[in-house]
């Protein structure tokens, strides 16, 4: 099977012909039809992430159809349509993962590859209103995203949330699950083609955040502060999302984009008793809420563009580039 191999950091990915993989006992082979790439994949290349075991098939986002199955697997399953768990072995406590924890793509192949051998509990039903590419779309963000906004963000109806650098994969995840929970929304955005995409999606409020005193200006078109804040760029940007927020707020931070802050208004946060949470990915149920809220409310991810396999290192250069809107699918 062909696959996208990273051997070196800091190098392009290369399409290398692999073994086909076999169903393991109590579980599948699915035919990958399209993948999705994260963050993630991107600082693995650029040798920004922990633990690093190459040479690795990249990617923790995949759909397809179940190709074989092995001992003690109903044969039922052959043919159908799943979407696959990003990670695994988050361990016994839903309030933060334990040391086995382990997302899809490097230690182990990743998705970006024609074939992946996993057990059946690693995959779900995918959606039926779903395509292939939204199915790769919606996995590892959208956990990200869930978690980010229900679990630890605990959105109430009716409640103004802020999601940052709504470009982002993650980002347009939060907003598509925070509209279907009744949220009001603001977003920010360094482009206003960006902010406009968002108020289609059903944001209401937007701003540049790379204007100044951008807050002061959001809070005045919203009438009100946000409440809730869902953030994975993290940086100097922090003292305005602390600023922004409502007095008990809560502050959700997915991750660091822009790494630490130089100074962060520690002041402004205890004073405004403010609750700054981290969050990463979620445990098996929050996955397989995400996909039923999905399949309920017949929701959709943000898809930017799509790119065939061989392309995979002109996907990354978008990514790394951070154009795009939303999720950039790769077809298999
Ligand atoms: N903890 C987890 O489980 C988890 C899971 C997934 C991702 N992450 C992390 O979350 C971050 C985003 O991941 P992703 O996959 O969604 O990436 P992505 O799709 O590449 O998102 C990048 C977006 O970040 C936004 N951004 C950049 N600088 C910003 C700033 N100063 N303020 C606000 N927004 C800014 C941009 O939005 P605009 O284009 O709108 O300006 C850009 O489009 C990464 O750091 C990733 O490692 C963490």
């Amino acid at each position: 099977m062909r696959a996208a191999v990273l051997h070196r950091t800091n190098e392009s990915l290369s399409i290398d012909e692999l073994p086909e993989p076999l169903a393991p006992e109590g579980g599948v082979v699915v035919r990958l039809r399209a993948a999705a790439l994260n963050h993630r994949d991107s600082w693995i290349r650029r040798d920004q992430y922990g633990r690093l075991r190459l040479p690795c098939v990249l990617g923790s986002d995949g759909a397809g159809e179940i190709c074989a199955v092995g001992a003690g697997v109903d044969g039922t399953w052959m043919g159908r349509r799943v979407i696959i768990h990003p990670s695994h072995t988050w361990g016994s406590d839903a309030r933060a993962q334990g040391k086995e924890f382990l997302i899809l793509g490097m230690p182990e192949q990743g998705t970006l590859a024609e074939n992946i051998a996993l057990p059946l509990s690693r995959v779900e039903p995918l959606p039926e209103h779903l395509s292939f590419r939204e199915g790769a779309a919606l996995a590892l963000a959208g956990l990200t995203a869930y978690r980010a906004v229900v679990s630890r963000g605990e959105l109430r109806a009716g409640e103004h949330v802020l999601i940052s650098g709504i470009g982002g994969g993650v980002a347009t995840l939060a907003l598509v699950i925070a509209r279907a929970l009744g949220a009001i929304i603001s977003v920010t955005s360094s482009s206003a083609e960006k902010l406009a995409a968002a108020k289609s999606l059903g944001a209401s409020f937007g701003a540049n955040y790379t204007t100044p005193n951008w807050e002061k200006e959001l809070v005045a078109q919203a009438g009100r502060a946000p409440t809730l804040i869902i953030d994975g760029a993290g940086g100097d940007g922090l003292n305005a999302l602390i600023s922004c927020a409502a007095p008990g707020g809560r502050i959700v931070l997915y991750g660091a984009t822009r790494g630490v802050p130089r100074a962060a208004d520690l002041h402004r946060l205890f004073f405004k008793q403010l609750d700054l949470r981290g969050t990463t990915m979620g445990t098996g149920d929050e996955f397989r809420s995400l996909v039923a809220l999905f399949a309920r409310e017949q929701l959709r991810p943000v898809i930017d563009q799509a790119f065939p396999l061989e392309r995979i290192n002109d996907a990354m250069a978008l990514m790394e580039a951070s154009t795009q809107m939303g999720k950039i699918v790769i077809d298999l």
